[in-house]
């Protein structure tokens, strides 16, 4: 079957998204990725594979004391996609990545110079072709400043706590005690600031990028702008 770019001839384009945690970036790139017959790239869940890789390996309290020994980790390190799924150094982690201590520890090894150089490589690599979108926290002004479309999306705090909340009860067994709104607000509060104030990379808006506020946006409604933003750009 034609994706929808085929059948009006539109060029290949990068798609750049970037912003704050629970900001709604990966549902509305899997999502227009998938209209536009492109790839889509999850770069957190790269961050998140080599925090994984440093965990399985033992190296991630050696690391917060000589944060040079990062070099050694990366060595042969490879991190691949396919579908939804990723692959670390051959073995599918895409459900262990998602893993709360991933999360709690994934800001600090993302800080980590060698570590942004080496993903960033990878994602240069990935979207070397075009026809992909790429989501993370510094795609518009670090991995591809020139891509031909970037997005900043926002959201209010509470709202995002929300929406993590929700996330949170479709994955729970039911079981296990869930955080309250206030903790999870103060959880993301904390991780803008630790990706905004980082020193390599932090989290930025590009000077071009287009910002949109999804506080009170539908899923769908989100997806039909940048979709509807990339037909415009591509067409050009
Ligand atoms: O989008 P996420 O929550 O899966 O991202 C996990 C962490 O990875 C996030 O705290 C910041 C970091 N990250 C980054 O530093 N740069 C990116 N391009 C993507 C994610």
């Amino acid at each position: 079957m034609l994706q929808e770019t085929e059948k009006i001839g539109i060029k290949r384009i990068i798609i750049a998204i970037d912003g704050p945690a629970a900001s709604g970036k990966s549902t509305t790139a899997r999502r227009v990725a998938q209209r536009l017959g492109y790839t889509y790239i999850d770069t957190g869940a790269m961050y998140r594979s080599a925090t994984l890789k440093a965990l399985q390996t033992g190296v991630l309290e050696e690391l917060r004391r000589s944060p040079e020994l990062v070099s050694d980790m990366l060595q042969g390190i490879t991190i691949h996609f396919d579908g939804d799924h990723v692959f670390l150094d051959g073995c599918d982690v895409t459900t262990d990545i998602r893993d709360n201590q991933i999360s709690r520890e994934v800001s600090f090894v993302s800080s980590l110079k060698p570590v942004r150089d080496k993903l960033k490589e990878m994602q240069q690599e990935l979207g070397r072709k075009g026809s992909v979108v790429m989501d993370g926290r510094d795609i518009g002004t670090v991995v591809f400043p020139e891509a031909e479309l970037k997005i900043f999306l926002v959201a209010d705090a509470r709202e995002r706590a929300k929406r993590r909340y929700a996330e949170l009860l479709a994955n729970s067994s039911g079981s296990s005690a869930l955080p309250n709104l206030d903790l999870l607000e103060e959880e993301i509060k904390q991780r803008d600031r630790d990706d905004e104030e980082r020193k390599y990379a932090p989290l930025k808006k590009h000077p071009e990028a287009k910002e949109i506020d999804t506080s009170r946006l539908t899923i769908e409604r989100q997806v039909e702008i940048v979709y509807n933003l990339a037909l415009e750009i591509s067409r050009e």
